[in-house]
This record gives structure tokens, sequence and C-alpha cells, in this order.
């Protein structure tokens, strides 16, 4: 085995995702060559989700395959949200593990490496008392013409349900001078498509003395030479405020796509969940969004089966879904959580009758993407190339307003199409996509 070879593994959000990639730079810029295969790998890192009790297991299922490694000069680290949550537990449980750093310690990581390296078995990242926030020159960009910017870090909320504030620490912000640096350097770079950061990204405050908020931070980035595209997740119902509105609609820059996760359409469970919003003043928001300058699409998570969830309840969210008309949702069985303040509370839902519901949810969101999808048709859009499908002879492409649009061109020449722009016209549509062809006129 070659020293100074990591693998790495990610699981969770697209700001885990983020972290990887400048987790991977740091690595590199300490002389560690990334290798494909754990086996090949002297250190093996798998950076970690606990959002859900299914995928805090799926690190321990990974470590398990490798017990046998253990004192063979292979070293284990687990980053991320398990590492956080569960801390120097996992020590015992997987004992081959010698690195456990949650993602508020990774400006210490490189110092980390050295302890690793000089022998230390128990190496931990664990601190979340801390405003610093993990900007690195180093990124390693997996894709070469969307970049992930990080501008905020942790959460102040408390959903009842939630570990991210447990695991990711509290909210802090980067300076605006520091984000438009960064994002100027990607611009000349070639990047053109930007997607900003953050667990709860409405709730920006610029710490310097300019004091942006996000709505006056998305303008700006928006007006960065050569960003084609500008998106943003997540977003918290209760910080949207009408001015992000008005920044979107001011510059078609600022994609044509809201997140905006809601979770119940109850306004008990709401309230039950600690969300700071009632289903009301979420349907302002909504209403914000419909009577917007443009037509923007709008997606959502959802949880069924939160502790008292009743049949009513469940109704109310089913009638929040027609009332909106989501453009896409991601729905969640609820699982209840470690430090959470749900986690004490009686009346769970038995996991048959969340499955029931969480069956019936994605039934009733199908037939309205259906519905949905099928307006397009005839429709010219935009799309990014992102890539080639080459069983189906199509390009894979996606919309401003977040939508995979695959499409055929007739005479590409061979050439590649991946990180151009080009109007497409809608041919046919599915419930989760659209096809249609190279249309030359928009
Ligand atoms: N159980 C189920 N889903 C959850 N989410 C967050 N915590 C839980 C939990 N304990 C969902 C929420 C959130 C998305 C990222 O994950 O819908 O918006
Ligand atoms: Fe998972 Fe949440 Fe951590 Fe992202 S922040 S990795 S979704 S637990």
């Amino acid at each position: 085995m070659s020293g100074k070879t990591f693998y790495i593994e990610t699981f969770g959000c697209q700001m885990n995702v983020h972290d990887s990639e400048k987790v991977i730079g740091t690595l590199m810029a300490q002389g560690y060559a990334q290798v494909e295969a754990p086996e090949d790998a002297h250190l093996v890192l798998y950076n970690t989700c606990s959002i859900r009790d299914k995928a805090e297991q799926k690190v321990f299922n990974r470590l398990q395959n490798f017990k046998r490694d253990a004192g063979k000069g292979k070293i284990f680290g687990v980053l991320g949200c398990v590492a956080q949550q569960e801390g120097e537990k996992i020590f015992d449980r997987a004992p081959h593990v010698s690195l456990v750093c949650g993602s508020a310690s990774y400006t210490r990581l490189g110092e980390m490496l050295v302890q690793l390296e000089a022998g230390n078995r128990h190496v931990t990242g664990l601190s979340l008392d801390t405003d610093e926030t993990f900007d690195t020159p180093f990124t390693r960009r997996d894709n070469p013409h969307r970049a992930y910017i990080t501008i905020i870090e942790g959460c102040d909320k408390s959903c009842a349900y939630c570990v991210v504030p447990f695991t990711r620490g509290p909210e802090r912000s980067r300076t605006s001078e520091s984000v438009m640096a960064e994002a100027r350097r990607l611009a000349a770079e070639g990047y053109t498509e930007i997607q900003l950061l953050g667990q709860n990204v409405n709730s920006y405050r610029d710490p310097s003395a300019a004091g942006w908020d996000f709505a006056a931070l998305l303008g700006r980035v928006a007006e960065i030479p050569g960003i084609r595209r500008v998106r943003y997740t997540t977003s918290h119902p209760r910080d949207f405020v009408r001015a992000i509105v008005d920044a979107m609609d001011a510059n078609a820059v600022l994609c044509d796509h809201v997140h905006l996760p809601v979770q119940s359409g109850s306004t008990r469970m709401l309230a039950a969940m600690d969300r700071l919003y009632t289903r009301d003043q979420y349907m302002r928001r909504i209403e914000w969004l419909k009577t917007a300058r443009r037509r923007y699409s709008i997606t959502t998570d959802i949880i069924v089966g939160f502790p008292g969830e009743t049949e009513e309840d469940f109704a109310q969210t089913l009638d929040l879904l027609e009332k909106v008309e989501y453009d896409s949702l991601f729905s969640f069985k609820y699982s209840p959580r470690p430090n959470t303040a749900a986690l004490a509370f009686s009346d769970r839902v038995p996991e048959e009758e969340k499955q029931r519901r969480l069956v019936i949810l994605q039934e009733k969101q199908r037939a309205i993407q259906i519905r949905r999808n099928a307006e397009l048709i005839g429709a010219v859009r935009e799309v990014l190339v992102e890539g080639r499908n080459q069983a189906l002879g199509q390009w894979i492409g996606r919309t401003s307003d977040n939508r995979t649009l695959n499409f055929t061109q007739a005479d590409s020449n061979g050439d590649s199409l991946e990180g151009k722009y080009l109007p497409v016209r809608v041919t046919r549509s599915g419930p989760n996509s659209l096809v249609g062809e190279s249309a030359t006129v928009v």
C-alpha cells in the first residue's frame, strides 16, 4: 500500500458534497493523492449524514466491511454529521477508526492529519463553539461548469425533529467580500453557474461593515460578468422575505426556482415541529412567487408521520400540495433523532401508517408533476448541457427552473455540447423530466 493516498465517500446534502470538495483540496495540498477504491487508500474517509436513522446506519455498515483491515496501516476517519453527533463513541463502536471530526472543525483538518501521520490513534475535532467558517483556496470542484459556494454555516433554528443545529453548530456567515471574491474567481476560471449554500441561506447576514442581507448578496453575485445562473439552497420560510423575490424578479440570472421546505400543511403540526410559521404565512410566500414577474418553479420537503400527526393533519398536507402545485418534492417518513425535542414526544405514528401516508403523498405529487410538466410541451427553454446519455442518444440538460430536459441535436458534428447554454423545444413530458429537441430560435 502506498502512503499518502486517500479515499473519500460522501453521504447527505449538498453542504456535505461541497465540504468534501474542500476536504479533498486540503488533503491534496498536503501531498495526498485521491484514489477511487478504499482498498487502495492509506486514509479512508467517510463524510457522513445523520438526518435520518437510515443515513446514519450507512457509515457503520461501511466501517464494518473494513474491520479486518484494522492495524494494517490503514487509517479510518469519520467526518461530518455522524462524527459530530456520536463523537468519541465511534471509537468504541468501530475501534479501527482513528479520526472523528465534525464540519465545524475542518479548519483544523491539516493539523489533525499531521497527528494521524504521527501515529496518534484517537484524533478528534468535535468543538461546536466556533465562529469560523471553512474557507479554503484549495477546494477541488467536481463539476467544471457549476460551483458551490458556502455563504453561511450552521443553523440557529430548533425544529423539533432536526439534528442539524447539533451537528453543524451555530449560524455563522462569511463576509460578503470573501463570497464575492470567490464568485469572481470562479467566473474567471470559466464557471457559469453558482450555487450558494447554507442550512438556511435566508438568514445570511454579512458580518462586515457592508452588512448585506441575503437578498443584497443574491443581487450582487448575479451581476458578476460571466455568471449566467445563480441558485441557492436551502431556505427557511420564516426568513424568506419579500426582498428575495424582488431581487429574483430584477435579474433573470437568478434562476426560476425556489426550494421552500414546508414539512407539513397543518398549522398544528408546524407548531409541534417548532417551524415558526403557520400554513397561512407559508401560503403568503407562495403567493409572492405565484404573482411574481416570472414563473418560478417551487419545490419542497415534507415529513409524514411526525408524532401526533392525525388523518386530518395529513389531509391538510395533501390539500396544500394541490394548492401550491409543487413542481417537485422530497418526502420523508419521520425518523426520531438523538438530542432533538421530538424524541421525547409521545403519540408516535406507527411505521406502517407512515409508509401508507408516504405512498399516498407521493402518488398525489406524481399526478401533479405529470400535469405540470405536460403544460410545457411546445415551449422553448434554455438548458445548461450537463452531459450525455449515450444509450438514449440524448444530451442531458437542465432548465433555469431546475427541470431535467434531455434533448437530441441533429447536427452536433460529434462535438461535445457539455457546458453550453442552448434553446430546446419540449416535445414530451413525464413525471420527473422532459424530452425535447434543440431549437435554434428562442
Ligand atoms: N425525519 C425525517 N425527515 C427529516 N428531515 C429532517 N429531519 C428529519 C427527521 N428527523 C427532512 C426535512 C428536511 C430534509 C432535509 O430532511 O424535510 O427539510
Ligand atoms: Fe445530513 Fe443534515 Fe448533515 Fe446535511 S446537514 S449531512 S442533510 S445531517
